[in-house]
């Protein structure tokens, strides 16, 4: 198997990061291979935001928990499940803020691929990753113009989806590919 489907087939969600920083070459590239991504009409309807302010990101945090906990009480448990952490203590989140005005009708498939270079791209750094779409809850709120202007939103840009990056405490597992889901067709 070659480098790339092996990264594809290893890839797996981390949810427990070691908070340790990552080093800001591995963030450029890893960003670098975010804004390589497709996007129809190569639109490009991003900006990737690359939060390592562990302040900021404990605020994001406590204010993305604190709406989850209003507004979806069943995703709000699972978390609580899943150790009370929206962002499992991980040292940076790629944000992939999309362009507001942009509505080809894909301008979430475009951040989505967006996100899945990003995750891979960390992979192959030997680097863990969750793509978080409860960050979302962080910028839902009354603080959404302070926390907005605190991550340096370019004007016009949403949430889109976040990567969670860092070192993994403890490794997740791949899972088992459904190829129950392919049909072969001739
Ligand atoms: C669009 C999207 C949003 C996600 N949001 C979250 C999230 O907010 N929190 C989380 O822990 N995992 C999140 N995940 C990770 C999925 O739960 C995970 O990809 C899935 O369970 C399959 O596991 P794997 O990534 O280990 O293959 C998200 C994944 C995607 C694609």
């Amino acid at each position: 198997m070659n480098e790339t489907l092996h990264l594809i087939f290893k890839r797996s969600s981390c949810r427990d990061f070691d908070p340790t920083p990552l080093s800001h070459e591995d963030l450029k590239v890893i960003a670098k291979a975010g804004v390589a991504a497709p996007s129809g009409m190569n639109a490009q309807p991003w900006h990737i935001g690359v939060i390592t302010d562990a302040d900021i990101i404990t605020e994001l945090e406590v204010e993305g928990l604190a709406n989850l906990k209003k507004t979806d009480i069943a995703g709000y448990t699972r978390i609580q499940l899943r150790g009370g952490t929206l962002f499992y203590h991980a040292p940076v989140i790629a944000v992939i803020w999309v362009r507001d005005s942009y509505k080809s009708g894909a301008e979430l498939l475009d951040c989505g691929i967006v996100t899945q270079n990003i995750a891979l791209a960390a992979q192959s750094l030997g680097i863990a990753s969750c793509i978080c779409g409860f960050a979302n809850y962080a910028f839902v709120g009354e603080r959404t113009a302070e926390l907005t202007t605190k991550c340096r939103v370019p004007e016009g840009y949403r949430f889109g989806m976040s990567v969670l990056l860092g070192r993994a405490d403890t490794a997740g597992t791949a899972h088992e590919p459904d190829e129950e889901k392919i049909t072969f067709v001739g």
